[in-house]
């Protein structure tokens, strides 16, 4: 997406992607730094680590407690800043809205999954007024702390640890499961039916119907997979790297045909 809307605007840049162990995070940042890269995303598992390795948290980085992108920025006597963002929190409510055309203030939530993008999700659905999360997660002990850190954040949130005992507005996939064929629902039917749920969104985008999704469909609810969220954080990124207004079609239409098109 981002070498599409790179070629949209003219601009002879290029996104590419590496590998890099974890261990060598700070010395892949650094090079990039020396290279005069423009910026970087970072992905599983490097955003957390990066929080300690740029120069810099903009308020976004800070809030959310992870770095999805970084700029190089020129900072006093020709010394390259290393910048921190995040990008992926408005990314996951941008898309709900768009996507579901879903109301967030007031909403039921139940949420799956307690890894990195749970809490972020977690985080930034109590901070759009959502009534009620309820979190449920195979680690039972990850989806408390973050309970616990929404109590101390944003009081006014009514926070369960467990599935819900009434209906919802939406069920949020945030878990790994449904990335391979093989994969269960993230979803145990039995303790909580889809019926009772108006909307299923699935942070997955390939395949781009999982079998919670599948099932959602069945059961009558508006479904819709991660794909918008992936667009959203992109289109941010783009725009803080090159300061110009991101061609979000374009983006969206490489995104659809480069990610399904195996
Ligand atoms: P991400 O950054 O994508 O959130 P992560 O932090 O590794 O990645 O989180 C993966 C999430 O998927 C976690 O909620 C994880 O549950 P645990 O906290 O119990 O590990 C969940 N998950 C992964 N594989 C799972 C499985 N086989 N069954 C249930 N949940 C699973």
């Amino acid at each position: 997406m981002h070498n599409a809307a790179f070629a949209a605007l003219g601009l002879n840049w290029r996104y590419l992607a590496f590998e890099v162990d974890p261990q060598n995070l700070r010395a892949a940042i650094e090079g990039a730094r020396v290279m005069h890269f423009a910026g970087l995303n970072l992905t599983v598992p490097h955003k957390l680590l990066a929080v300690d390795m740029v120069d810099e948290l903009a308020a976004s980085a800070k809030k959310w407690g992870a770095v999805n992108t970084i700029k190089f920025e020129a900072g006093y006597e020709g010394k390259i800043r290393a910048v921190g963002y995040n990008t992926d929190a408005d990314g996951i409510t941008r898309s709900l809205r768009e996507d579901l055309q879903l109301e967030l203030r007031g909403a039921e939530v139940l949420l799956l999954g307690a890894g990195g993008a749970g809490r972020t999700a977690a985080l930034k659905l109590a901070a759009e007024n959502v009534a009620e999360l309820f979190l449920v997660n195979r680690t039972q002990s990850k989806a408390e702390e973050i309970a616990a850190e929404i109590k101390r954040q944003f009081p006014a949130v009514a926070v369960t640890v467990g599935y819900p005992k009434t209906d919802v507005d939406l069920i949020l996939n945030a878990t790994s499961l449904g990335l391979k064929p093989a994969d269960a629902s993230s979803l145990d039917e039995k303790q909580f039916s889809l019926k009772q749920a108006r909307a299923v969104y699935d942070m997955i985008y390939r395949p781009a119907e999982t079998k919670l999704l599948a099932a959602a469909k069945a059961a009558g609810c508006k479904t819709a997979n991660g794909l918008g969220m992936l667009l959203h954080q992109g289109v941010a990124a783009f725009e803080i790297w090159t300061g110009a207004t991101a061609p979000r079609d374009v983006m969206r239409r490489a995104l659809e045909e480069t990610i399904y098109e195996h």
